[in-house]
């Protein structure tokens, strides 16, 4: 019998990890990230990114987890006793993200509804920004509670608990095992369909025609290795609290690659359908792509049921799948997001997988409810501008640098080697996760703190302000609160 916190096989390890990494980035981020970056000539700095920080960083993250076969709290504290807040940091941001994508979860779980009759009306932007979220930018909008959003983002929450409570296996392996596969059954259909409409091509050639001046622009390769570490949920704490879930026979190396190509497969191609979708919009309505063209929500909410609104009877077959598609990606990405933080609170007060997980999605749902009022749009907008371009970043550096040096990434060259049937380490690997690394994500967060700086308004600064004060004092809690488990600073290792 697999423990609580084990996984069944390591099809429901690889299956899950391509389940976080597949999320809202792969759909509404990528497609923008590759057209606005130079086409065809973003593979360049794409690929360099993949080879040279996804799969070295994957490789260290998922060794050390291993290695500790504990959560990411504990690990941080046996490897350093008086580090144990930077080991609360990263669960805490992450949970963050939770509580945010709830909300698109929540968003999109009405938008499947309304595909069905076309319910945005003739003006999705009017529908999605007015009368669904009633949008306002004043932050006394926040007293302005909207019911149907917090409905349909509950309706979220009781799912995720409902996978999320149970033992590690029978609730997230068996559901990822299920929702990934299918995910990616729904996404080649529609895919499929798209590129037959009319103007696809157009579409196409705008997307991936290369522009390979701006090879030599540093913005783009910042762009690569921002989308990386997003899309690959890398330094996360979640590839390290998924790896220390595997039993004592898993090949990392081997996995790390299957989970990357998944990965990037997955977003070529949704940026194809995208493109295809773009390309018969911008011929029925003579509108050029590029003034089409947007991503995140625009994409989603307003240019997607636009699109849908000229596409008449197909409308209603494909409008479901696409909104399913982005709930399934969504879903299986935020089960991902309370592991880290669930996994360290298990171990340090000795609670149940089971009553950690109830508590967390109370907490979460309720702090959550912030979202479902006239405000939460654009609070939403500045918490992920700053979870991700500020608080992750500088997480994932500290991740790498403690990882690498302080745990000392040498150690586990001979282990992994021991049991990988395709690449090996070597001395290339120790100098990509101890120099490379932690220099060029420096320099990717340096440069969206500068993007910040320079585009952020008042309300991005106070919204950045509380937000920070928030996580930096949930992650103190956690810290001091006395350990109920004895063996709190002492996690056992397994090379
Ligand atoms: N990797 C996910 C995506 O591409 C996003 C994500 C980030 C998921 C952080 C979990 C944690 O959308």
């Amino acid at each position: 019998m697999a423990d609580k916190n084990e996984w069944g096989s390591n099809l429901s390890f690889i299956l899950a990890m391509i389940g976080s990494a597949v999320g809202l980035g792969n759909i509404w981020r990528y497609p923008y990230v590759l057209y606005s970056n130079g086409g065809g000539a973003f593979y360049i700095p794409y690929i360099v990114a993949i080879l040279l920080m996804g799969i070295p960083f994957l490789i260290l993250e998922y060794g050390v987890g291993y290695n500790f076969k504990s959560s990411f709290a504990k690990a941080i504290k046996k490897i350093h006793h008086k580090w144990e807040y930077l080991g609360w940091f990263l669960p805490v941001a992450v949970f963050m993200i939770m509580i945010y994508y709830s909300a698109i979860l929540g968003w999109d779980g009405i938008y499947i509804i309304l595909s069905f009759f076309k319910g945005w009306g003739a003006d999705p932007n009017t529908y999605f920004t007015a009368t669904l979220l009633q949008s306002s930018d004043s932050y006394l909008g926040i007293l302005h509670f909207i019911p149907l959003i917090a409905v349909f983002m509950l309706v979220g929450w009781v799912i995720i608990w409902f996978i999320s409570h149970r033992d590690l296996e029978a609730g997230l392996g068996k559901v990822s095992k299920l929702l990934v596969p299918l995910l990616f059954i729904i996404m080649v259909v529609i895919v499929g369909f798209s590129l037959t409409l009319p103007g696809a091509s157009i579409g196409l050639a705008e997307l991936f025609h290369p522009d390979w001046s701006l090879l030599t622009h540093f913005e783009i390769w910042m762009a690569a290795f921002g989308q990386i570490v997003f899309s690959l949920s890398l330094g996360m704490s979640i590839a390290f609290t998924y790896a220390s879930y595997t039993k004592d026979d898993a090949d990392l190396v081997t996995n790390t690659l299957a989970i990357a190509l998944a990965n990037s497969a997955f977003e070529n191609f949704a940026a194809l359908g995208v493109f295809s979708i773009l390309g018969y919009m911008s011929m029925q309505s003579g509108t050029a792509v590029s003034e089409l063209v947007t991503q995140g929500t625009g994409l989603v909410f307003i240019v997607y049921p636009t699109v849908f609104n000229v596409l008449g009877q197909w409308a209603y077959v494909l409008g479901p799948l696409f909104f399913l598609t982005v709930y399934l990606a969504g879903l299986t990405s935020i089960l991902s997001t309370i592991e880290p933080l669930s996994f360290s609170i298990q171990n340090k007060f000795t609670l149940s997988r089971k009553k950690t997980m109830t508590i967390l999605c109370i907490v979460g749902a309720l702090i959550s409810m912030v979202y479902a009022t006239s405000f939460g749009g654009s609070v939403l907008g500045f918490v992920d501008t700053f979870i991700n371009q500020i608080a992750l970043l500088f997480g994932v550096i500290v991740e790498c640098i403690v990882f690498a040096w302080i745990f000392e990434a040498e150690k586990l060259i001979d282990f992994m080697n021991s049991r990988t049937k395709t690449i090996k380490l070597g001395k290339w690997w120790l100098i990509i996760v101890k120099y490379i690394l932690p220099i060029v994500i420096s320099i990717v967060w340096v440069g969206g703190m500068i993007d910040v700086i320079n585009n952020g308004s008042m309300d991005q600064l106070n919204s950045t302000i509380v937000t920070a004060a928030l996580l930096l004092i949930a992650t103190l809690i956690f810290t001091v609160l006395p350990a109920k488990n004895k063996d709190w600073d002492k996690a056992e290792e397994r090379i």
